[in-house]
């Protein structure tokens, strides 16, 4: 824990960033079972927003434990270190005026809530999508075959089967995915973010 530090406030102000860059900050959180589909529509939002012109960055669990969180595992202490720097990263995001697309499962309510908090204070919008599919759904999907190795034994603490996931309870957005097709999912979280003017 480092001590002896001072927060440095910019000279810019959120609005006059927003003015010159000519959008609005904002993170859309995916939250979901692994399977439930968070990147693939995280990635088709993406490519769209870019097609009206937006700027948008996605942040996707298996990828940032590639890199930045390299350092963790699926405990569940690694979990809430995972979302807690995600929180934090989209956060940046947001503020440099980007929409940040995060896809983690981030099982866990109460760090949903941190990351949410965090938004909040910083008067940025915070959009949690709950992508939806019942467990039966993605354990036949199972595009990376753990779900197979996690019944087997093979994984240990697997979201789903081992491992818990809590289910947002008032999340902003709710897409079941083995109703909606991708395309149809794009379209409704763009409409939201045009409904409440954080897009045009
Ligand atoms: S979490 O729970 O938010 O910290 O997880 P996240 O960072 O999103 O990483 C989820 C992806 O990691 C792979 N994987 C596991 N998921 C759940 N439980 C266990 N034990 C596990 N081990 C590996 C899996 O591919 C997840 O990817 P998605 O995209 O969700 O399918």
């Amino acid at each position: 824990m480092a001590t002896n530090i001072t927060f440095h406030p910019g000279a810019v102000t959120l609005e006059e960033r927003s003015e010159f860059i000519g959008q609005k900050g904002a993170t859309v959180w995916f939250t979901g079972l692994s399977a439930s589909g968070k990147s693939t529509i995280a990635t088709a939002l993406e490519q769209h927003l870019l097609h009206k012109g937006l700027h948008s960055f996605r942040l996707d669990g298996d990828n940032i434990r590639f890199g930045l969180n390299k350092d963790l595992g699926f405990d569940p202490n690694s979990r809430v270190e995972n979302i807690r720097r995600i929180g934090e990263v989209s956060l940046l995001f947001a503020s440099s005026c980007s929409l940040a697309l995060t896809a983690f499962i981030s099982p866990y309510i109460s760090d949903r809530d941190l990351a949410r908090d965090l938004h909040n204070k910083a008067g940025l919008p915070f959009i949690e999508v709950f992508v939806d599919a019942p467990l039966a759904v993605v354990e036949s999907r199972d595009p990376k075959g753990l779900y197979k190795k996690a019944r087997a034994g093979e994984i240990k603490e697997f979201t789903g089967i081992s491992a818990p996931y809590e289910a947002p309870v008032k999340p902003e957005i709710h897409i079941k995915t083995d109703e909606v097709d991708v395309e149809g999912a794009v379209a409704i979280v763009t409409q939201y973010l045009i409904d409440n003017e954080i897009i045009k």
